[in-house]
């Protein structure tokens, strides 16, 4: 359970002037619930993010992740309960290591061998069993170091390292955003099997819109630095990407901004 109540974040911008990018957010996820997030650019999406995993504190709030009231924990103890995946490849795995290595260093935060990163016999075994799920053959490449895999490859290890040790939250930034299509779609694939595997609490930043009405249960649209719709139930499942649009135009009275999406559309993905 994700409790998010009245978070404000304000950042400086120039001398005097301040931005409100957080803007008396709330937000109640249940267990279990995967909510897709979409917004147009600088709309506070990936800021939400950094404030539920302590990036920095709320200027007014409070975040509460089941038992524990995250509002004032600080970043490293939040890392514990959350997996984050980014964007960016490179940034989740560490490059001159090995599949295996990773995984295990991932995998030892829950063992009595903190920062362990040999794996043990056990430890290879459901590894391989884990990876060989993906059909990526990544299994076979156990001892390969990281660096050497593709975009995509590299997220599907990125994302099991993030869920090797149950999160009590996965938050997933555009990840695959970077990759090419078949690669991105390959991720999502894997992406939905880990969540509904592991029945996981997840909210998962996409600048597809398509993706986002049909991934998960629930999707928000967020609009500088508040939830503008928040979608489920029959009036998710009747929603296009055209009558979302329409819908933000009419309520906005602006045209959605988000450079990437509009590439997609216009056929370039
Ligand atoms: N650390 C920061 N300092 C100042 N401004 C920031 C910081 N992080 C984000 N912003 C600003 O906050 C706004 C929201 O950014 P972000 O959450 O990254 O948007 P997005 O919805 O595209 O993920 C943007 O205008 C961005 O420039
Ligand atoms: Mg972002």
């Amino acid at each position: 359970m994700l409790e998010i109540r009245n978070a404000r974040k304000d950042f400086e911008c120039g001398n005097v002037m301040k931005r409100t990018v957080l803007d008396h957010l709330s937000l109640h996820l249940d267990d279990g619930e995967f909510v897709t997030i979409i917004g147009s650019n600088g709309a506070g999406k990936s800021t939400l993010f950094n404030a539920i995993c302590g990036t920095f504190l709320l200027d007014e709030g409070s975040i509460r992740l089941d038992e524990m009231n995250m509002t004032m924990m600080p970043e490293h103890r939040r890392a514990r309960y959350i997996g984050r995946v980014f964007q960016d490849p490179m940034r989740g795995t560490a490059p001159n290591m090995t599949v295996e290595e990773n995984l295990s260093l991932a995998h030892s935060r829950s063992t009595a061998n903190p920062l362990s990163f040999a794996p043990t016999r056990q430890e290879k075994a459901l590894f391989r069993d884990r990876l060989s799920e993906f059909g990526m053959q990544l299994e076979d490449r156990m001892k390969t170091k990281v660096g050497l895999l593709s975009g995509g490859q590299r997220q599907a290890v990125t994302l099991l390292m993030c869920t090797i040790v149950t999160p009590r939250l996965l938050l997933l930034d555009e990840h695959t955003a970077a990759l090419d299509p078949g690669a991105a779609a390959k991720v999502m694939e894997i992406t939905r099997k880990i969540v509904s595997d592991g029945h996981l609490t997840t909210m998962m930043i996409t600048h597809n819109m398509s993706a986002a009405l049909t991934t998960g249960t629930r999707t928000l649209m967020m609009e500088n630095g508040k939830i503008l719709f928040d979608l489920s139930g029959e009036q998710r499942a009747n929603m296009t990407t055209e009558t979302l649009l329409d819908l933000y135009s009419t309520t906005t009275h602006a045209k959605f901004d988000n450079d990437r999406m509009l590439f997609e559309k216009a056929g370039h993905a």
